[in-house]
């Protein structure tokens, strides 16, 4: 195969070699689209090195490469997806979440499971990370040693090729972890970094002292403190080298172009396999600068969006999807059909767990009003609770508007979630606590969360409601596996050794084949969850208004209601009613005297007057289809 000749170049030149290479028409149509925009993205970046530019052009070789490889089939979805580019702002759209080997043994299992996703009516499934990992010190996978080989233990890449294809005939999209703001410490590169080998002793943050790494810390936060105090470890010579997380997952230092070659290799790689959907693994870590927190830098956005740039030239119909869970002013900031497409929505996760421990929907209410609308061509992935903890991420100014004190209000959320206050129905576990700075975050399934481990007569209601919201609001809505039966939390983890000291594994349980065995029982709590929610997903699937993100707030005038209207056609809308209290409420005539009388409950069928008002029961919520007047 030509390759291309390295040195310095611009947009034209480049063209010019890939026309010599013998790029296809195709190629070269998206090159000309999105290489001046890479092109501008790299001199922003590395404009500085003399290396720079010579990057860009072995990058763009690299795409070249790798389109031409690119199976038929899937060349074949990027027409496709080219040609329907709103494809996830469907009402059709639902995603399903769980690890292959707790789930289903291995890919094949996954693969025996594809009935059920489509029973579900699932059309995204991100697996959790399959990578080739350290035995014991692998962060559920978070930390990757080879990112083109699946962990043995699972299947094979061949394997999960064959999968994709499977579940892309089943209408479902893969979505797998690109974990690039690190490696383990057993990936190749790190092992030659640490030897020093040329080309590689740039591709870490390591510094011979505590000089440097002091400096850092003096703005840097602390994420894992359980684990190790500050960003970064000591290597057994003595040296140090970053690592945001685990002690064993080390910093992918991208102020060095190659290390954005390199990574840029494997996310196509992984495109090629058939993966659709690319969940951005910690994404506002990925550039450092000394005096700065390290966190959401501007250069993080321009490496992603250069990133976007490579795949919109070789794969082009993936998506990224953000995972930043941060201040929700940063949240939104990796939001853009530039940059990544979608995003998790961590702060209506948060806020909808916020109101259901202190039963004012207020909260939520004003971050659907304010924090809810996203730039066209983008969508939230709306879930209950991940496989992570739930961090608190609200703005504390928000807050404030309401009366309410970020501070005590977190540590008053934590306790409550951990079972330590008065009154509280929840039955979740405290990750990370870090007692220097009273920060903690926390963990559980949904049922143990809600009140259904406790026997708390809401626990099933507030399952439902939590996820007839993330249902509602818009966008890909996204099950725990496990969670649409109930299922509770796994406190065995303490007694593994490989998970005790890591208190997320609480919710992340095997599949619960007892629950799934109760599904059809109405006199268990997985088969009541079951119907109730399987009823939410058919009325969503069946539902237009739900397509999209548009939603306007609706005022209830209750202060435990959370409301708003999903606009459709012909001044048609559903109207979305969660009442989040332990006791019954009105939302009275003169309140919904906007709308026309008459409407339709789309999950009974049966028709409303709005005239004599709606009494939502506890925990209760409705879905109407309304007519503005
Ligand atoms: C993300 C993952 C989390 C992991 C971390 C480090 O936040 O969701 O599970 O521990 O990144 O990769």
């Amino acid at each position: 195969m030509t390759q291309l000749n390295p040195g310095p170049r611009d947009v034209s030149h480049i063209l010019g070699d890939l026309n010599s290479a013998g790029a296809d028409r195709e190629f070269l149509a998206h090159a000309e689209l999105h290489l001046p925009r890479l092109h501008e993205l790299f001199v922003r970046l590395y404009g500085e090195r003399t290396d720079g530019l010579e990057r860009l052009a072995s990058v763009v070789d690299l795409a070249r490469r790798s389109w031409t490889e690119r199976p038929r089939a899937l060349k074949a979805l990027d027409r496709e997806r080219d040609s329907t580019p709103d494809w996830f702002e469907s009402e059709r759209m639902l995603g399903g979440v769980c690890y292959v080997d707790r789930y289903a043994g291995g890919l094949s299992g996954i693969r025996d499971q594809i009935p059920y996703f489509r029973e579900l009516g699932l059309t995204y499934l991100h697996l959790m990370p399959l990578f080739e990992s350290p035995e014991g010190n692998s962060d559920g996978g978070y930390a990757v040693s080879s990112y083109r080989a699946v962990n043995p233990a699972l299947g094979t890449m061949a394997e999960l090729a064959s999968l994709a294809a499977d579940l892309r005939r089943a209408g479902i999209s893969l979505v797998v972890d690109f974990i690039f703001n690190h490696t383990s410490n057993e990936h190749e590169w790190a092992k030659k970094a640490v030897a020093g080998e040329p080309g590689y002793e740039d591709f870490y943050l390591i510094y011979p002292d505590r000089e440097m790494p002091d400096a850092f810390e003096r703005t840097t936060r602390e994420i894992f403190p359980d684990d190790h105090p500050g960003s970064f470890v000591q290597l057994d010579d003595g040296r140090w080298i970053w690592a945001t997380f685990y002690h064993f997952q080390w910093d992918l230092n991208y102020a060095n172009p190659a290390v954005f070659e390199a990574m840029a290799g494997e996310m196509l790689f992984l495109a090629n396999q058939g993966v659709e959907i690319l969940r951005m693994d910690a994404v506002a870590f990925i550039w450092k600068r000394l005096g700065t927190t390290c966190e959401s830098l501007p250069e993080a956005h321009l490496l992603l969006q250069a990133f976007n740039a490579v795949l919109r030239m070789a794969a082009p119909g993936l998506l990224f999807k953000s995972e930043a869970i941060v201040h929700p002013d940063e949240v939104i900031s990796y939001v853009s059909p530039d940059e990544c497409q979608i995003s998790y929505n961590p702060l209506q996760m948060a806020l909808t767990w916020e109101a259901l421990a202190t039963r004012d929907g207020r909260l939520l209410q004003q971050a659907l009003d304010r924090r809810h609308a996203l730039p066209d061509g983008t969508a939230w992935v709306n879930y209950v609770r991940s496989h992570d903890d739930i961090g608190w991420t609200f703005a504390d100014e928000d807050a404030a508007e309401l009366g309410i004190d970020g501070y005590p209000h977190r540590r008053f959320l934590n306790d409550f979630y951990v079972g330590r206050a008065d009154g509280t129905f929840a039955r979740g576990v405290p990750f990370q606590e870090n007692p220097r700075t009273g920060d903690a975050r926390v963990t559980g399934t949904t049922a143990s969360l809600a009140g259904v481990e406790a026997g708390d007569a809401g626990g099933e209601d507030r399952v439902i409601l939590a996820h007839a919201l993330a249902l509602s609001t818009g966008g890909i809505p996204l099950l725990y596996l496990g969670d649409e039966v109930a299922q509770l939390n796994d406190y065995a983890y303490a007694d593994r050794a490989a998970e005790a000291g890591d208190s997320r594994w609480v919710h992340r349980p095997f599949r619960p084949e007892q629950n799934y065995a109760e599904r059809t029982d109405a006199a268990t709590p997985a088969g009541r969850v079951f119907s109730r929610l399987s009823r939410l997903l058919a009325v969503r699937r069946a539902t237009p208004e739900f397509a999209g993100n548009d939603l306007i707030a609706f005022d209830a005038r209750v202060n435990s209601v959370v409301a708003f209207l999903r606009p459709g056609e012909s001044g048609f809308s559903v109207l979305v009613v969660a009442n989040v209290a332990d006791s019954a409420v009105e939302i009275d005539a003169l309140t919904l005297s906007g709308l026309a009388p008459e409407a339709l409950d789309l999950v009974t069928g049966a028709p409303v007057w709005l005239g004599a008002g709606v009494t939502l029961g506890a925990h209760d919520l409705r879905w109407l289809r309304v007519r503005t007047r």
